[in-house]
Order: structure tokens, then C-alpha cells, then sequence
């Protein structure tokens, strides 16, 4: 009897042990298993770098391209920040509250403004971020359409935000990655397809096409989709928002929704796929006139000065620092309906304070500097030589007030200009640029079930373009790339305090 009770004991004991041991392995497994990251635009770059400079959690980043930087590296003006130090310096009043204001403004009633509060508050840490951890300068400003104050971020030297922002952020993930690569690893030409759920909903890994083409699987517990917006996808453009899918763009082709597709099937909820943003000036090239691809004429452009005119009467025609809405509706019903175009006019003021980026447009054909008289002939305006230079001087006189309510007027042309005065001119026309719209988040970043509040999967994550409900019904200049970064952020921290 007591050998009995004994044996039983015994194989009980094994058997709590096995358990135990199970379980202890389980979880050893799940810690060892690095964060995948899809994306290497400015979200995936600023989560991975979060994660295993501040956390030191492992992460494998994604990307099907075969280079790093998505549409980040692209980025022309710069990133918004609200009370940084580089306003401070300058001495610009602003604070969080006016910028919230000025978004919630622009989101016209839609999105969520949960985020777009954390968005503004947290413009401040996410630039001075950029600017201790990766010694960016950040120390220009520009005021670009629908913002009270000038608060969009770039540094002074050659290179344009965008390039800078993602060389720094990969730079760091790269150098990682060749001392310890169980730390940080990077996959490009990697394609995610799908996502694995276990039976009780949580991520248990990601599944991409390799360089080959052939099905692989990254186990994980923790994903969080980087993949951008689906600016590029005629396909997508066509179900959401078919009166764009004739209008060229800026995205390249790598940004066709892959993350939003994925995450519904999945049955994570979409927000605003419908509101996506036509930016009002992409240049035309003159050689290339109908490419559906263009390099965009950046907001910067306008904000340090430059002006729209119509491409008939040579006369200004909008308040070209109004919401990019605005200004795209009025391009799109003032100027002839045939070629939806306008020209883009500055000053040599304004080629002073952007001299690389508008020698970069030059050598591409798409700026030229030409006397003012020769904008007649060139462009075919039916106006004459005095008129058009009044015209300029008119938008010139800051005692006057301005006949379309701009607000800010700097670097503009001079009192004494005549026909002779050069100016840089290139043509726009509007562009689709980026969509509000995506998978809908909460405050961590997490992704939100399909008709409900809760998360799709504790692990689940999305930063960036594809997700939705930050900008509302459009996008503040600027706020993308601010976006990325205070999101990519919030969901290292999320992930860290569950792993
Ligand atoms: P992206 O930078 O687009 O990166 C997404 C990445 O995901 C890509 O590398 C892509 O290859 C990868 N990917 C997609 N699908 C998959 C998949 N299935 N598997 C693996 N990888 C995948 N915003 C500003 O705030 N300021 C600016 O000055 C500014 N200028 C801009 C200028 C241009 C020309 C453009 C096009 C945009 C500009 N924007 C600007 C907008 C901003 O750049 C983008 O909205 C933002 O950078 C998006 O960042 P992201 O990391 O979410 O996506
Ligand atoms: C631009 O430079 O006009 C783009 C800025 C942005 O999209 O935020």
C-alpha cells in the first residue's frame, strides 16, 4: 500500500516537474524571440532603434525593398515639433495647444483626437530625441500651410531632412546589427504576406517571401507593421477613393497598402481609408509630362515664400500657405480644368534660404531661373511685362493686407523689381501624396478589433502611414514624419512593458 502511494506520488511529481519545465521553456522561447518590424521607412527605424537602444530587445526588421527608407528618405521639408529648443533659439512662440489646435483644425472632425493630442505633446521629446540620440542639427524652421507658427524642423547643410533623419536612424541599427547580429538584424527583399495567430489570437510569428520568392516564417510574439501608406496602389485608390486614381503621385511603388490589406483580413478595424491627401504641387517635368510618378515640389517651397500663379492670366490665384486641401481645390477649379496646373514662382530670397534643395530641382530640369519678362513668352501667360510685375510687388507689400489672407509673407520680391529681375520658376500640378486613412490604433500603438475597442492581439502594432486616425481628414505639413517618431516610440515602450 505505502509502495503504492509512494509510486503515485512519484509519477505525479514527474508529471507537475514536466509542467513546470514546459512551461519555464515556453517562456524562455517567447523572450528569446526577437520583435519583427516590417518597414524601414522612419516608423520601423525609429521602433527598432527605440527598442534595442533603450530596451536592448532583440528585433528582426523587414523590408521588401531592396534598399532602407521607404518614403521617409524622401521627405523634403521636415518634421513638426511644438516648444523644441531649435523655437527656443529662435525665439517663436509655440506651444502644444496651438499645435493641437491647428490639427484638429485640419482633421475637420474626423480621426481621433486621443492621438492627435499624444501626437502634438509629444512633438517636443521626438525632436530633441532625434536631435541628442542621432546629432541632428534640427535647427531650421519653416512655416508650411494650416500651422500658426513655424515649426517644421530641418538642419542646415546639404542634405534634405528625409535622407538625413533615415541615414542616422539606419546607420545606428546597421552598426548593431555588425557587432551583434542576435540583436539586430536586417532582411531586406523580404516580403510579408501573411501573419500566424495560435488558437487564442496571440502573434505567434510573420510570414514573408524571401529573395527567392520561396515561403519562410519568423517566429514572434510581438509584430509591429512600419509598411506606410497605399498612396501608389491604383487598385486601392480605386476602392477608397476613385475620383484620385487619374492623378499622378509621389509614393513609390513599394507603397501599395500591404500592411492594411494583411491587418483586415486579420480583422483589424479601418479608419478614414477614404481621406487621402492630394498634395497641390508635384512638378511637372517638361520632359516627361505625363509620367505618373513626380518629384514633389516641397511645402517648404511656399512656406519660405514661393507663390502660385495662374498658368493663363499670370495672376495669384489662392492663399498658397492654406491647408493642402484648399490649395488643391483651388488649383483644381480656378485654373484651367484641361492640364490642372499653375506655376510655382520665387525670389532669389527664397533660393537663398533653400539653396540645396532648389539646386537639386534645377539639376532636374524641373526649377529654372528666368527673368521675369521671359515668364510670359515661356509659359505662354496672357498678360503683360507691367502687370505681372505688379503683381508681384503687390504680394510684396506687407502694409497692405494680403488680397487672399495669407498670413506670413517673407522672403518676397523686391520693391524695385522690373521685367529684367530674375525669378525661380517650375510647374505643378496636384499629386497624391499620402492617406489619413489606415489601421486604427489606440494610445500604444496597438491595433484595434474590427466594430469594438479592444486590441486584435496583444502583440500587434502599427506605426505610421499605415495606420489611420492621427491626421483626420488631412494631414498637416510635416506631421508624418512626427508621427513615426512619437509612435514608434510609444510602441517600443508598450512592447518592453509586456515582454
Ligand atoms: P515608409 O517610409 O513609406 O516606409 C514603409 C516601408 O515598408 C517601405 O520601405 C516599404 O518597402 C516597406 N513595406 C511595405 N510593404 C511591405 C511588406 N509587405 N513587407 C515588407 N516591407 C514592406 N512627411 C513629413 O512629415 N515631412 C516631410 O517633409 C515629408 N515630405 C515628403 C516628401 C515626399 C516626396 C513623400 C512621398 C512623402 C513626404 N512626407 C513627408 C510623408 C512621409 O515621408 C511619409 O508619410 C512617412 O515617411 C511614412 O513613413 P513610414 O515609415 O510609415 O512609411
Ligand atoms: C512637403 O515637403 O511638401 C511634404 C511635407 C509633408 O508631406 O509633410
Amino acid at each position: 500500500m505505502i509502495r503504492s502511494v509512494r509510486r503515485v506520488f512519484i509519477y505525479v511529481s514527474i508529471f507537475v516537474l514536466i509542467l513546470i519545465l514546459k512551461r519555464q521553456l515556453s517562456t524562455t522561447d517567447q523572450m528569446k524571440q526577437p520583435v519583427v518590424v516590417i518597414g524601414s521607412g522612419l516608423a520601423g527605424l525609429t521602433t527598432s532603434n527605440r527598442l534595442i537602444s533603450k530596451f536592448k530587445i532583440p528585433v528582426v526588421l523587414l523590408d521588401k525593398a531592396a534598399s532602407i527608407g521607404g518614403n521617409s528618405i524622401k521627405a523634403s521639408s521636415g518634421i513638426n515639433g511644438a516648444q523644441t529648443d531649435t523655437q527656443q533659439k529662435l525665439k517663436i512662440m509655440d506651444t502644444h495647444e496651438l499645435f493641437l489646435e491647428d490639427t484638429v483644425h485640419s482633421a475637420k472632425g474626423r480621426g481621433i483626437p486621443l492621438l492627435m493630442d499624444k501626437l502634438t505633446k509629444e512633438s517636443t521629446s521626438a525632436v530633441k530625441w532625434l536631435q541628442t540620440e542621432f546629432n541632428l542639427k534640427l535647427d531650421l524652421l519653416a512655416q508650411l500651410g494650416g500651422h500658426s507658427a513655424p515649426r517644421t524642423h530641418r538642419s542646415s547643410g546639404k542634405l534634405p531632412p528625409g535622407f538625413e533623419i533615415v541615414q542616422a536612424l539606419s546607420k545606428k541599427l546597421k552598426d548593431i546589427s555588425s557587432k551583434d547580429s542576435s540583436l539586430m538584424k536586417i532582411m531586406l527583399n523580404s516580403e510579408v504576406v501573411d501573419i500566424e495567430l495560435n488558437n487564442d489570437g496571440h502573434v505567434t510569428g510573420v510570414i514573408y517571401l524571401d529573395e527567392n520568392g520561396s515561403r519562410k516564417i519568423l517566429k514572434s510574439h510581438n509584430v509591429v507593421f512600419c509598411s506606410g501608406g497605399f498612396g501608389f496602389s491604383k487598385e486601392m485608390l480605386r476602392e477608397f477613393s476613385p475620383d484620385l486614381i487619374h492623378l499622378p503621385t509621389t509614393n513609390g511603388k513599394q507603397t501599395t497598402g500591404d500592411g492594411q490589406k494583411i491587418l483586415s483580413k486579420l480583422g483589424a478595424e479601418l479608419i478614414d481609408m477614404d481621406q487621402v491627401q492630394v498634395h497641390p504641387t508635384g512638378f511637372i517635368d517638361p520632359n516627361d509630362r505625363e509620367n505618373n510618378w513626380k518629384f514633389l515640389a516641397a511645402e517648404a517651397l511656399r512656406g519660405l515664400g514661393g507663390i502660385l500663379l495662374h498658368p493663363t492670366t499670370g495672376r495669384r490665384f489662392t492663399n498658397e500657405l492654406n491647408t493642402r486641401d484648399a490649395v488643391t481645390m483651388d488649383i483644381q477649379s480656378k485654373c484651367p480644368r484641361s492640364d490642372n496646373r499653375a506655376l510655382l514662382v520665387m525670389s532669389e530670397k527664397v533660393y537663398d534660404k533653400y539653396t540645396n534643395n532648389i539646386n537639386f530641382y534645377m539639376s532636374k530640369n524641373l526649377v529654372k531661373k528666368v527673368p521675369i519678362r521671359d515668364l510670359i513668352q515661356n509659359y505662354d501667360l496672357q498678360t503683360t511685362e507691367p502687370d505681372l510685375v505688379n503683381e508681384l510687388k503687390n504680394y510684396s507689400d506687407v502694409d497692405t493686407k494680403d488680397k487672399f489672407d495669407r498670413s506670413l509673407i517673407i522672403n518676397s520680391f523686391d520693391g524695385n523689381i522690373s521685367p529684367e529681375t530674375s525669378v525661380y520658376v517650375g510647374e505643378i500640378t496636384p499629386v497624391v501624396h499620402f492617406t489619413m486613412g489606415g489601421v486604427k490604433i489606440n494610445e500604444n500603438s496597438q491595433v484595434i478589433m474590427k466594430n469594438s475597442e479592444s486590441v486584435l492581439s496583444k502583440g500587434l502594432y502599427a506605426v505610421g502611414e499605415v495606420s489611420g486616425g492621427v491626421h483626420g481628414a488631412n494631414r498637416l505639413g510635416g506631421s508624418s514624419l512626427l508621427e513615426c517618431v512619437v509612435f514608434g516610440k510609444i510602441a517600443a515602450e508598450n512592447i518592453a512593458k509586456l515582454y
